[in-house]
């Protein structure tokens, strides 16, 4: 068997981390910290069933990638032990430094931070048993690209498992918050499936053709409900206009009334998923697995 690169040399928890260039991400950072405890009820399911997917065992080599805050990056953390090594990257240097207080105050020993863009991992030949990614694959223009980098990163037969967002119609939610910022900006209706948008992968079929064109066996690509239950609507604003970059973005431009006037129509309009209980928006996710191949990938058809 090759040698693994030593991925983790330079990168613990406690070190100060490079300068790497700011991006549009680091924005949201301090937002999508903030609203952790939120996003690990609504992601709680779909979590274990990615982290089970990925068939993580003590002692286990891990790289995390878009690793945001790093609250996933925990629970792999508690599956592989402290005998095992967590990689965590992100293309956003200030999320990430956010998930490296998280992972040193929780006394993570086993894990180390890496900024970088999905689609320039450089870390092939890294022999990784496991890679995963937590909604962050459908904000890469080339997932092609990406996945061709996290197999190089895995050892043959590892293990790659993923969430992304599944098609429009059964993401409401998204669709009412992409519409409506894009006509406050001016901005022209676009294909909910463009590439690096939030629902880019969700289109059926795509996630298994992109698995099998990098060269992945066993794929799985499965739906899965994922409701955001909140005490109301005005709690999903908070966290959207605070966590949400691609919609923040959007939007970052107006003047501040301009701005206000978006958030009140798609909270005027996300009301209607109001219940006498409270607040539940639905979403769908895709789990996506697949086992590292040996072989060269096939071609593209
Ligand atoms: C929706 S957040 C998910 C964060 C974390 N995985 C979680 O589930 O809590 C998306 C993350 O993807 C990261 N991201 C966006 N584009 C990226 C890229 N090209 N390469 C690496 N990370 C990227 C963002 O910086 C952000 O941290």
């Amino acid at each position: 068997m090759s040698a693994s690169v030593n991925v983790f040399e330079s990168t613990s928890v406690g070190a100060a981390l490079a300068e790497p260039p700011p991006h549009p991400w680091d924005d949201a950072a301090q937002g999508w910290n903030h609203h952790t405890t939120a996003i690990r009820t609504w992601l709680h399911d779909a979590t274990a069933a990615m982290l089970d997917a990925a068939q993580l065992t003590p002692g286990a080599r891990v790289l995390d990638i878009a690793a945001g805050a790093g609250d996933q990056t925990l629970d792999i953390a508690q599956r592989i032990g402290p005998g095992g090594a967590v990689l965590a990257t992100d293309i956003s240097p200030r999320i990430l430094a956010l998930a490296q207080a998280r992972l040193r105050a929780a006394g993570i020993t086993c894990a180390a931070t890496r900024a970088a863009d999905a689609q320039a991992l450089d870390l092939a030949g890294a022999n990784f048993d496991a890679a995963v990614c937590r909604l962050g694959l459908m904000f890469c223009t080339s997932p092609l690209q990406a996945l061709q980098g996290i197999h190089a990163a895995l050892r043959p037969g590892g293990r790659f498992s993923a969430l992304v967002f599944s098609q429009p119609q059964a993401n409401p939610c998204l669709v009412i918050l992409a519409r409506t910022a894009q006509r406050h900006a001016g901005l022209p209706d676009r294909n909910p499936y463009e590439p690096g948008s939030l629902m880019s992968l969700g289109q059926p079929g795509v996630m298994p053709r992109l698995l099998h064109q990098t060269g992945f066996t066993d794929i799985a690509v499965q739906p899965m409900a994922a409701p955001f239950v909140l005490p109301s609507v005005q709690h999903y604003i908070d966290f959207v206009r605070s966590s949400a970059s691609p919609v923040m973005q959007m939007l970052k431009a107006l003047p501040a009334a301009a701005q206000a006037a978006a958030w009140d129509e798609m909270r005027a309009q996300l009301q209607v998923f109001s219940t006498p209980q409270g607040w539940a928006g639905p979403n769908e996710l895709l789990i996506c697995s697949a086992t590292a191949g040996i072989n060269e990938p096939p071609s593209p058809t």
